[in-house]
């Protein structure tokens, strides 16, 4: 186990001459970082703790010591409605690298969240800038790996987790960071070559919304309950080919949501 979390002891683990990484002991938001600053493509931003660390629809990321915050600058050359593709290649990638680093299988509840013996472990935030050339696209992840309980307990809508208060053990955060900046490198390309339908397999496989009834808590920028439409509940069937979730209603009728967030019905209930 390393004692000390900082650039050298990630770069232990990346091939030798890795030079595509920023370390901060702590920052605002790596995803802030990334916007403020002129990056090249493909830089990875990475801190021990971030003060304001962010997640979807605004809410906050809390993102203490013990947890591993990485963003991924890129400037990819792609047609748009690939960039829909992100989150979800994201979040396989993710799972690759906990499987690779810390030896768990984590599942995906549609669209970012990373999931733990039901938990959620972590998240993604995806976010594109347009600042006049290429978009620009920042993808952040924040995973709970050394935290204990009251890291997160004011996650509890979301049942957090680390991999510590599952595990019982410790992770090596250099190891785990490095491992997601290998398979997040493996993203970019396979993003950039069009390789996704082996990630929408993958997302497939693992993501624990596919097959279960859920209701929708917000979709597409809206926030409010009431201006979902008539729907409010349904089943999700698949995702399509751009990993956006598949509802069929009641009524017969059926949608393909792009982005929003569900409650899962598990056996007791709506779980997250
Ligand atoms: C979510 O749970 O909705 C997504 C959480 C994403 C958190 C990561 S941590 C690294 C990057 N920087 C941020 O401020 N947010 C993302």
């Amino acid at each position: 186990m390393q004692s000390e979390f900082c650039a050298d002891s990630i770069k232990k683990y990346l091939p030798e001459g890795f030079d595509r990484l920023i370390f901060f002991e702590e920052t605002d938001s790596t995803n802030e970082f990334c916007k403020r600053e002129a990056l090249n493509s493909g830089t990875f931003v990475i801190a021990a703790s971030q003060s304001g660390g962010k997640g979807r629809s605004g809410r906050k990321f809390e993102s203490k010591e013990g947890g591993i915050f990485p963003s991924l600058f890129l400037r990819p050359n792609i047609p748009s409605e690939r960039l829909m593709c992100i989150t979800g290649m994201a979040a396989v990638a993710a799972l690759g690298a906990l499987e690779d680093a810390a030896g768990v299988k984590c599942a995906i509840k549609w669209t970012n969240y990373i999931i733990l013996n039901g938990k959620k472990l972590g998240g993604i935030l995806t976010e594109l800038c347009f600042d006049g050339g290429a978009p620009a696209v920042i993808i952040g992840i924040g995973i709970n790996a050394n935290n204990r309980g009251a890291d997160f307990a004011w996650d509890s809508e979301n049942k957090a987790c680390s991999l510590f208060t599952e595990l019982g053990h410790k992770t090596d955060l250099s190891a785990l960071t490095a491992s997601l900046v290998k398979h997040f490198d493996r993203l970019a390309a396979d993003l950039e070559a069009g390789n996704i339908a082996s990630y929408i397999e993958e997302y497939r496989r693992n993501c624990q919304t596919i097959g279960r009834e859920v209701t929708l808590l917000w979709r597409e920028g809206k926030s409010e309950f009431s201006q979902l439409g008539e729907h409010t509940q349904g089943f999700a069937s698949d995702i399509d080919d751009t990993f956006g979730l598949i509802i069929q209603y009641p009524d017969g009728k059926s949608e393909i949501l792009r982005s929003g967030e569900v409650s899962v019905r598990g056996q007791t209930g709506y779980i997250n």
